[in-house]
């Protein structure tokens, strides 16, 4: 069918027919809104590199669950930033840990709210790597024990969901295997399947406070110009038992989301990172970018290249628009 017969256009005329051809539609029900736990009571710090975003003490990250629920978000991703950190990142799996009291807080005051927990050591080690260190670098196997350790400490505070966003070789079975022998056989893992190493998260450490005090994960996130690798990652990470994998980050990597989208049917998240916030965030803050359309397009993206779910710092925002 060949112009002057076929016009494009005609299904462009106005909104009501937009809205019918449309293809792609963002709900409510995709959003899983990511928070930062700290000690203390009554905290409310804005991270300076992420307007919009604070670390809050658990009773307010308590009344930030409610409204998140109040606008019908289905899930939270639950980052803790601990009173102290040492070499092994024992706060990230003792069971008075500051993500364990939120996890529990919240689940007993908020009801039908999924609590996702970000299984990772970097937050709660001194020299800020997602592991034990043997020689300067960080030590796969040594590794796997702490964070099936922290995954089933989650899962005893009460978690829903367990999320490694570690990227070491190995540990959606190990967590598999630590959950299982457990009473946990029930309980799924959102593995942060393929990960990059990427400066994008630049934000989220200074909101989580985890920036390595010396050298980078490069050795063990992804290198940013590979995909076929991705696919490798993603295929162990389904064999050792992941029941949602995710891509990370989201918008310099649509085509990985959809190459994840086409190759497997497992259920797909994707990690919209605190720099594409901060970016949207900063030119909006000069005049420069429209925020709410911008906010809007970005995440229609995201699910159009594939995802079934996203993650943001925007979910709360997304969702007022959503329901307006
Ligand atoms: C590791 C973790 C990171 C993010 C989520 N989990 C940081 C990193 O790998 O350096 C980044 C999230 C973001 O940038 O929004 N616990």
């Amino acid at each position: 069918m060949y112009f002057p017969r076929y016009r494009l256009r005609r299904l462009r005329r106005n909104e009501t027919l937009r809205r019918l051809v449309r293809e792609t539609r963002l709900a409510v029900d995709d959003l899983i809104y990511p928070l930062f736990a700290v000690p203390g009571v009554s905290v409310r710090t804005p991270v300076p590199s992420m307007s919009g975003v604070f670390q809050l003490s658990v009773d307010e990250l308590v009344q930030e669950a409610l409204e998140a629920k109040a606008v019908g978000i289905p899930a939270l991703l639950l980052f803790g930033i601990p009173e102290a950190k040492d070499e092994v990142g024992s706060g990230a799996y003792a069971p008075d840990g500051i993500v364990q009291r939120a996890v529990q807080e919240v689940k007993s005051r908020v009801s039908d709210l999924l609590v996702i927990t970000d299984v990772c050591l970097c937050e709660y080690t001194s020299h800020g790597h997602c592991g034990v260190l043997q020689g300067g670098e960080v030590e796969n196997d040594a590794t796997l024990e702490f964070l099936a350790r922290t995954a089933l400490s989650h899962a005893r505070a009460g978690a829903d969901v367990v999320a490694p966003s570690d990227m070491m070789d190995g540990r959606v079975a190990a967590i598999r295997d630590a959950l299982d022998e457990n009473g946990f056989s029930q309980l799924p893992i959102m593995a942060y399947a393929a990960k990059y190493a990427s400066g994008f998260y630049g934000p989220f450490r200074d909101a989580a406070q985890s920036t390595p005090q010396f050298g980078d994960r490069r050795s063990h996130q992804m290198d940013p110009a590979n995909s076929d690798e991705a696919l490798r990652e993603i295929r162990l990470d389904i064999e050792e038992g992941a029941d949602i994998v995710m891509v990370k980050p989201a918008l310099a990597y649509l085509d990985v989301i959809t190459r994840a989208r086409l190759e497997f049917d497992l259920p797909l998240a994707a990690y919209s990172v605190s720099g594409e916030y901060a970016m949207i965030k900063a030119a909006a803050e000069r005049g420069w970018l429209d925020e709410p359309r911008i906010m809007m397009e970005v995440l229609t993206a995201i699910k159009r290249a594939g995802a079934d779910m996203i993650i943001t710092y925007y979910a709360k925002d997304a969702a007022r628009a959503l329901n307006s």
